[in-house]
């Protein structure tokens, strides 16, 4: 039996990931600082499989409470999630982000030296490409991200690179993330943004439930069909789908791997609005404002690697996603308040 350490267990994608392995027979442990999620997740975790895993409330750069769950429990495997996302406070506090990204990565890695233990699934994310000049994005281009938190994405990727190279025991999937959206269809668990969300998605809820008023749409002059920029959106079910995939393939692939985790298709901005109107039965006030600058007119992922090594493709489309989206929403418009 398994047993696999979920750091960000209890965020918006850790939580459905602990779901999931949790449903394929993992054991799981949680760890998590709740710098940016409610430990009132934990109780929906409970509810949707009838189990309560262990969780630790603490950081990932904490090393001798990483000593104690290592001694605890017999991790044979992590699934490393927590990080700081916003892309915007990345710009304005870079130590921040390196500090807690990149120095936290390396102290949980060390501890998992220390401990023996080296599988490891991480949370990258497409913003380490930078902006490549394709639309479809493959996983051998040249990494370049061009903000402080897409750096410190390459830099745990490097730091994993590295730590293979000198260990042959090391296995280790980067998982690189489009643009994860949706929810669990019980609509028990979801995102739920502490702030101002930064993320189409959930602004977009937000407007549909009131919290906010009008919705801005950054550039209507794109080269796209519309005009607006064109995503990758990814059901997040599909997206821990993946991860139980990548998860099991690390004991037939040795060494460190990227993938790319989308649905290999990309949606406008406006496609995203129409499915949520049609979801959720009501109007969207939004307001087209000019280009934000480094903003990209279209990408998504080049999925055949993927699907190939993994055997895994996403399954959902934009209106399921949305549709989910929306269910979590309106049954939780204060997210775990
Ligand atoms: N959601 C996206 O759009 C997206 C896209 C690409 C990559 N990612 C990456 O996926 C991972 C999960 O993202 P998410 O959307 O679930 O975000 P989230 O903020 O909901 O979850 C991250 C969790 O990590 C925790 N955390 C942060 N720093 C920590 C630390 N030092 N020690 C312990 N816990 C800590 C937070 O409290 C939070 O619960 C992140 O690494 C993120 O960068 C997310």
């Amino acid at each position: 039996m398994e047993t696999i350490l979920i750091t960000g267990g209890t965020g918006y994608i850790g939580s459905h990931a602990a779901v999931c392995f949790l449903e394929a027979g993992y054991q799981i442990v949680l760890l998590d600082n709740l710098s940016n999620s409610h430990a009132a997740v934990l109780q929906r975790i409970a509810t949707l499989t009838g189990q309560s895993p262990p969780f630790y409330r603490g950081n990932i750069a904490d090393a001798p409470l990483l000593d104690e769950i290592f001694n605890h429990h017999k991790i044979t495997g992590i699934a490393h999630f927590a990080g700081l996302k916003a892309v915007a406070e990345s710009v304005q506090q870079p130590l921040r982000y390196y500090q807690n990204n990149v120095a936290g990565s390396a102290t949980l890695c060390a501890a998992m030296q220390k401990h023996g233990c080296k599988k490891l699934i991480f949370s990258s994310s497409a913003t380490v490409y930078g902006a490549p000049g394709a639309v479809a994005y493959t996983e051998d281009m040249p990494l370049a991200p061009v903000n402080p938190y897409g750096r410190t994405k390459r830099m745990v990727e490097d730091i994993l690179r590295d730590l293979c190279a000198a260990d042959s025991d090391w296995r280790v999937a980067l998982l690189r993330y489009f643009n994860p959206v949706g929810a669990h269809p019980s609509g028990l668990i979801g995102e739920a943004p502490q702030a101002v969300p930064n993320n189409l998605m959930p602004y977009i809820a937000a407007v549909a439930v009131g919290t906010l008023p009008v919705l801005h749409i950054f550039g209507n002059d794109y080269p796209t069909a519309d005009g607006t920029g064109v995503r990758d959106y990814i059901h997040v079910q599909d997206l821990v789908a993946g991860h139980l995939a990548a998860y099991a393939a690390l004991d037939k692939h040795p060494g460190c791997t990227a993938y790319n985790l989308g649905t290999g298709k990309g949606a406008s901005v406006l496609e995203v609005v129409a499915a949520f109107v049609k979801a959720a039965h009501r109007e969207i006030p939004y307001q087209f404002q000019p280009r934000r600058p480094g903003d990209l007119a279209e990408y998504y992922a080049a999925v055949d690697f993927t699907r190939e090594k993994l055997g895994w493709q996403a399954q959902f489309d934009l209106q399921k996603m949305v549709e989910d989206h929306w269910n979590w929403q309106k049954n939780n418009p204060k997210g775990y308040l």
